[in-house]
């Protein structure tokens, strides 16, 4: 059976890093309320010259050098992001441009915070089809430039970043396959108003800023997460206790908690970087996958379940043989 085996895997963040103290000075907050309802410590925020673009290259050119291959043997890109470069064309395009490769499939896509699920789930049936070979797999974001620095409820929240995989179609076979085993990805447009960006090219014709109705998106998550999850579980025949990581969406240190609880997963494998990068939207997950991969936490043959949840709403799982 055709799999997408990850290869490889590299992040990038800011040179800037925002502590809650350097916050406070300007927003009517404190480290304290920051650490206590999210367990964020600290973000990194870009500076001018560091884009999503930027950022998502330098992602990308880590992983191409953790999979050790060239990359212009690349034949799709897939980004996820919210906050592109530019309305059009697609900021996997500029990436594409940056690592020198041509002439492959480069595209975004728009989940927010479930962006690299949706990505990894749009590559890997790529993959499988045989429509590509070789796949990177980018979630990159500056939510800095869309947040409301008024906004004490959201702008404390977020960070900028960018985490990326080599993904490649391998012929696999035996009991324990390499590769990704199963994606569910699930939408409910309805909750459209509790997450979103208020502006946009066909409507107002701005940028927009982000908007959140944080206490309802925190009770969506918990319930959603934990659903898809068991979903995943049951279409691999696995359990809980078949995982050796558990790597979600860095949102709320509360909403780890919670949603690692319901599913009876010990808390020393869940991987957490909330604290230190803040919600990096659709970077957050390959981000953390790639801080526990270069730390040695993750090794080749383990079972790591990605998941996430965001605007739309969007979310979904990913269980993937490392
Ligand atoms: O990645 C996409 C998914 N997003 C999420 O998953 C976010 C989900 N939601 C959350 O993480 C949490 O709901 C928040 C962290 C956003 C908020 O935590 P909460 O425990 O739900 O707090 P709250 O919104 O109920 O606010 C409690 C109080 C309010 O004051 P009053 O009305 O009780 O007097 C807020 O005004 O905390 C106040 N508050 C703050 N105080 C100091 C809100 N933001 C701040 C702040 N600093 N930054």
């Amino acid at each position: 059976m055709i799999r997408s085996v990850l290869l490889g895997t590299g992040s990038a963040l800011p040179r800037r890093a925002v502590s809650n103290a350097e916050l406070a000075e300007s927003v009517d907050t404190s480290d304290e309320w920051i650490v206590e309802r999210t367990g964020i410590s600290n973000r990194h925020i870009a500076e001018p010259d560091e884009t999503t673009s930027s950022l998502a290259t330098e992602a990308a050119q880590k992983a191409i050098e953790a999979a050790g291959i060239e990359a212009s043997s690349i034949d799709l890109i897939v980004l996820g992001t919210a906050t592109p470069d530019q309305t059009f064309p697609a900021t996997a395009t500029i990436v594409q441009n940056n690592l020198g490769c041509r002439g492959g499939m480069a595209f975004d896509v728009a989940a927010v915070c479930s962006g690299f699920l949706y990505a990894l789930g749009v590559a890997d049936s790529m993959l499988r089809s045989g429509m590509a070979k070789r796949a990177l797999v980018i979630g990159s974001e500056t939510f800095s430039r869309i947040l409301d620095w008024e906004d004490r409820t959201t702008c404390v929240l977020f960070g900028d970043g960018a985490g990326a995989i080599v993904l490649e179609a391998q012929e696999q076979s035996g009991d324990e396959p390499r590769g990704i085993l199963a994606t569910r990805l699930h939408a409910d447009g309805a909750h459209n108003q509790l997450l979103f960006v208020d502006g946009g090219p066909s409507t107002t014709g701005t940028v927009g800023k982000l908007r959140m109705k944080g206490r309802e998106v925190f009770r969506h998550a918990v319930v959603n997460l934990a659903e898809v999850l068991k979903e995943v579980l049951e279409e691999t025949g696995l359990t809980t206790s078949d995982i050796d990581w558990l790597v979600p969406h860095q949102a709320n240190a509360r909403i780890l908690d919670a949603t690692a609880k319901k599913l009876d997963m010990p808390a020393e494998k869940v991987v957490m970087t909330v604290g230190q990068h803040a919600n990096t939207s659709a970077a957050s997950v390959p981000l953390a996958l790639d801080q526990a991969v270069r730390d040695g936490r993750i090794v080749k043959g383990d079972l790591v379940m990605l998941e996430a949840m965001g605007g739309g709403f969007t979310w979904g799982a990913s269980l993937i043989r490392m």
